[in-house]
């Protein structure tokens, strides 16, 4: 499906609305998570294929991502996705338009901070895409835990459509989280990328006896610093609603990480605390 007209007349105006997981292409079993999970609660499920060209701050980390439809469409209907939509950009920007959808605040920190203007990029290609799918669901990753956090607030702020469902990160069996740009890792590269995942276990199971932000952070920086190849850009312990940086661990605190290894910049997270009962058990 290319365009919205297509996409319209394939779901038709029938209830229950679908599914839809949202991605930019290159799907990996992490992406095949959300799908399953997609399909075990939905009549239907539309996965979109979109190269969101906004989101990317640097042109050339836009240019070397693997594209490859066919693969994605056969890997997303192995897993019960029952409607590709991948539209073209003109679809999805058309000509002479002008509206960006920016989360103030949220979008300051971390990843935002990093790089500048990829949230009004994602913010405003996921609501477009809500309003081209209007699923019952729409299910992102907790993988990019401020990309959930923007897209909880933008969904509350403009009302949109459906509900908005957080999935658990898939892992390998080192831990480092699945990502398409994992492929980018030299070997070696690959198993030093283990020390993120190896800094957030220490600290999740450290906060289970301290509940003192700065000994669980010194925990973390010194599990990364073993790995002297790969440079911490930030090691946070944060509000999960807010992304303020926390002094104390309050229910679902989350630890959130960025750090490079060769050229790759790599994130991940960990739920610290839980919610009372309702936190991922992770
Ligand atoms: P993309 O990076 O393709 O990811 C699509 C969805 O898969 C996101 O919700 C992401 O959090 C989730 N995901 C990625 N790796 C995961 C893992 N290891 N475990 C669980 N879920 C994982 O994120 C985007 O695309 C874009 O910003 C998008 C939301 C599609 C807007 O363009």
């Amino acid at each position: 499906m290319r365009t919205r007209a297509a996409l319209r007349a394939a779901l038709g105006e029938q209830n229950p609305r679908p599914g839809l997981v949202p991605t930019l292409g290159a799907l990996h079993a992490g992406h095949q998570a959300l799908i399953r999970q997609a399909a075990a609660e939905n009549g239907r499920v539309v996965v979109s294929v979109f190269l969101n060209p906004t989101q990317f701050s640097n042109p050339e980390d836009l240019s070397r991502y693997p594209r490859d439809l066919a693969r994605d469409v056969a890997l997303a209907v192995e897993v019960g996705a029952n409607l590709i939509y991948a539209p073209t950009v003109a679809e999805v920007y058309p000509a002479g338009d002008a509206t960006t959808v920016h989360v103030a605040g949220l979008t300051d920190r971390w990843e935002g901070a990093a790089r500048p203007g990829h949230f009004a990029g994602v913010a405003t290609v996921v609501t477009k895409l809500l309003n081209h799918v209007r699923p019952a669901r729409a299910y992102f990753g907790e993988k990019d835990f401020q990309q959930l956090v923007v897209i909880r607030r933008l969904h509350a702020d403009l009302a949109l459509p459906g509900e908005i469902v957080a999935c658990r990160t898939v892992r390998d069996s080192d831990g480092l989280a699945l990502s398409s740009r994992n492929a980018r890792l030299s070997p070696t590269e690959r198993r030093q990328a283990a020390v993120l995942w190896r800094a957030l276990f220490r600290m999740r199971t450290a906060a289970e006896g301290v509940t003192d932000v700065d000994a669980l952070l010194a925990a973390g920086e010194k599990a990364i610093l073993i790995e002297s190849a790969v440079q911490l850009d930030y090691l946070a312990i944060v509000d999960p609603t807010t992304l303020e940086p926390l002094d104390r661990l309050v229910p679902g605190a989350r630890a959130i990480i960025a750090a490079t290894v060769g050229e790759t910049r790599l994130i991940d997270n960990v739920l610290l605390s839980r919610e009372s009962g309702v936190g991922s058990a992770e």
